[in-house]
């Protein structure tokens, strides 16, 4: 039997999920490891949800204790799993979600997610009261609201690593590398992988390139005495309206779709017959969102954890963990998911300079 105040102290515990969805990025591990410590600090209790809003809808939930958080911090992926399903895509996939939030005696839950995610939980917080705080999350920095989301460091990092090393072959061969990276919508990866790893052209959605600009570009440095070249492209750079050399059809096959991918073995054709230089591609592909976390992404992760759980305790539903300058601070998930943060201007200028 528990003495009262044991008992008071057991049933006044709060129960708080987490779950972790969509892509899977560096430094997952770290937040739902900060969440779980800053939770168990006050004697709380976290229960994991698998698979993304999947083990929601399925009643696929594990408590999480001081043990099932050890030794996870550097390491990549998620121990909770993820996947992409909506909870949102039919009123039954709702209806078990609510069903389950009361079989388990949630009293909150903490959404680690990119845009698509965080949509679906400001929707359930706004249209179906269920009590939720945001964590952003992914490799391609590309939720607003936040200066920077954990996982793009360490995304930044191997392209930086394979850019370094493809100038190995680049200047032995004479060659054009092409370097495919990710970033969906948006050029972020680009344009900081690009800057830190001394790409000569950095190609992004936000600025769409003409292949006869990257071709000069190309030829310039070439009759300047250097005769190889790094390029990298975003894997949803496209060209400009009036010079789409993609056509109508590669066009669609390239970008009316949800996975993005191609482009850059597209371009490395097209600049070779432009520029007649021997070039080859590289796409970095999943690399980017694999291993371990950088300490800067582990740092940010944590301290995103440790916030959204006393967002939590505080009460500030539908609201979002955020790096704002060097503070972790609040944002509406309204706000958040208003529209994609696309790349900085100022970040594309200074890429710019280096180009050629
Ligand atoms: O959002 C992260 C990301 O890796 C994007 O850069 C990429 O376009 C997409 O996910 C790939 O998604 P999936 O894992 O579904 O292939």
């Amino acid at each position: 039997m528990l003495d009262g105040d044991v008992f008071l102290l057991a049933i006044m515990k709060k129960r708080t999920g987490i779950l972790t969805a969509g892509g899977d990025c560096p430094g997952l591990n770290a937040v739902i490891r900060a969440v779980v410590r800053r939770a168990l600090a006050d004697n709380n209790e976290i229960l994991g949800i698998k698979n993304g809003w999947r083990g929601l809808v399925e009643g696929d939930v594990v408590p999480l204790t001081r043990a099932s958080v050890t030794g996870i911090l550097p390491r990549g992926g998620t121990i909770l799993g993820t996947s992409r399903l909506n909870p949102l895509e039919s009123t039954e996939t709702l209806e078990r979600v609510k069903q389950n939030w009361e079989k388990y005696g949630l009293n909150a839950l903490i959404v680690v997610g990119g845009d698509g995610t965080l949509s679906a939980a400001l929707d359930i917080w706004r249209d179906h009261k269920l009590p939720i705080i945001g964590i952003p999350k992914t490799i391609d920095n590309d939720v607003r609201g936040t200066d920077f989301t954990f996982g793009f460091d360490t995304a930044v990092g191997v392209v930086t690593d394979a850019v370094d090393r493809l100038h190995s072959t680049a200047e032995s061969h004479h060659r054009v590398m092409v370097v495919e990276v990710m970033g969906r919508h948006t050029g972020w990866i680009a344009a900081f992988g690009g800057i830190a790893g001394g790409a000569d052209v950095v190609l992004v959605p936000e600025h769409p390139f003409k292949l006869s600009r990257v071709c000069e570009l190309l030829r310039h440095r070439e009759e300047q005495g250097r005769a190889f070249s790094i390029v990298v492209v975003a894997e949803d750079a496209h060209p400009h309206p009036d010079e789409d050399f993609l056509g109508g059809e590669l066009s669609e096959q390239l970008f009316r779709h949800d996975r993005l991918g191609g482009i850059g073995t597209v371009l490395a054709h097209e600049i070779e017959q432009c520029t007649g230089i021997e070039t080859r591609v590289t796409k970095l592909g999943y690399v980017q969102r694999g291993g371990s976390p950088t300490p800067f992404d582990r740092v940010l992760a944590t301290r995103l954890g440790v916030k959204a759980y006393e967002m939590v305790l505080a009460e500030q539903w539908g609201q979002m963990a955020a790096l704002h300058g060097n503070k972790i601070s609040s944002v509406s998930l309204e706000e958040a998911v208003s529209d994609l943060n696309r790349l900085d201007e100022e970040i594309y200028r200074v890429a710019e300079v280096f180009f050629g």
